[in-house]
């Protein structure tokens, strides 16, 4: 796959074509910034959001559990010294985005329309500092599946070259900086025919984290399993959701260390996300071992993944108030 060519923006005019030194006292130099003739913009803090709007077919059209998504990018913003939209301003702009862009929502049953919002720090800055301008931004586009595998059941590979996070470190938050470094691992997961990275902890070697995207649920006879959220993997809304879902539909539930060990002996595994969904995972490979799962025939992932996009879809009755309407 090409990789994108880097565009650097070129503004002759906003240089300037004197030779001459610039008028600065040099023997005080320090550390503090100086401003130049030209800046060629730069990120320095990021963290972003994913939500999606439903097309009912009744007509409405529903955003799900928007104020967690709000919640989140508010509590990854105090971890990274950012100042954060409220609660009410980030579903406000997310209401908004949708509405502005209704045409877009794909028909009931095609997909929804995924709305990003984005918290960035820029402006001109040498050292280590909180950025001195902060800009939120909500973009919208219609979706469907996010893996080119479709519905199909996912390949997992376990590469144990990388980690995602490290205790201490900000795995927990939906930071730029978490997605940038697992890119090199998804490439080369994906050359080798498999669908994404998933990742184990930091320190053992040995618990399964998240997978790069996505994240993680064993399930094993009645009882399903997923990581805790203990700071280094992400708190996504999707595994909230399914989890209440599935102690509701009688599944015992547990947020427990899932040593690597434990995929021999679980029947399905399955992967959840906002761009995900609920996705099945046919295998996991680990050190040259391709471990299989059941994928087809009545699946736990099947049935928790309906109950959720009838919640979402406004096609089962929303008793937690989960479901906002534009
Ligand atoms: C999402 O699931 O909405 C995400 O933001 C994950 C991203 C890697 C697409």
């Amino acid at each position: 796959e090409a990789v994108a060519s880097l565009q650097i923006a070129s503004q002759p005019s906003a240089y300037s074509d004197d030779d001459e030194l610039a008028d600065v006292d040099w023997d005080k130099l320090g550390f503090g910034l100086t401003p130049t003739e030209y800046i060629s913009e730069n990120r320095i803090q990021g963290i972003y959001e994913g939500t999606k709007a439903y097309r009912a077919e009744d007509g409405r059209i529903l955003l799900f559990r928007p104020a967690q998504n709000a919640s989140r990018m508010k509590h990854g913003a105090e971890r990274m010294l950012m100042p954060s939209p409220s609660i009410q301003q980030f579903v406000d702009a997310v209401k908004e985005t949708v509405f502005a862009n209704k045409r877009w929502i794909p028909p009931p049953g095609k997909g929804s329309l995924y709305v990003r919002p984005l918290l960035l720090g820029t402006g001109p800055i040498l050292g280590l500092a909180p950025a001195p301008e902060y800009t939120f931004i909500v973009y919208a586009s219609p979706v469907r599946n996010y893996f080119k595998e479709g519905t199909a059941p996912l390949n997992l590979y376990i590469d144990e070259e990388f980690v995602r996070a490290s205790p201490g470190g900000a795995g927990g938050v939906k930071s730029i900086t978490n997605y940038a470094p697992v890119l090199k691992a998804i490439a080369r997961a994906k050359e080798r025919g498999f669908s994404d990275v998933l990742y184990l902890d930091a320190m053992n070697r040995k618990y399964l984290e998240e997978v790069s995207s996505c994240n993680i649920f064993i399930v094993k006879g009645n009882h399903i399993s997923t990581p805790p959220t203990n700071g280094t993997i992400l708190a996504g809304v999707t595994r909230k959701s399914i989890l209440e879902i599935a102690r509701v539909q009688g599944y015992q539930v547990e947020e427990r260390a899932i040593p690597v060990d434990d995929l021999v002996d679980a029947d399905e595994v399955f992967c959840t996300g906002t761009a995900v969904g609920v996705a099945p995972v046919g295998s996991i490979t680990y050190q040259s071992k391709r471990i299989e799962f059941k994928t087809e025939g009545s699946l736990v992932s099947k049935e928790l993944y309906s109950t959720l996009v009838g919640l979402q879809t406004g096609r089962i009755e929303d008793k937690k108030g989960w479901t906002v309407e534009i």
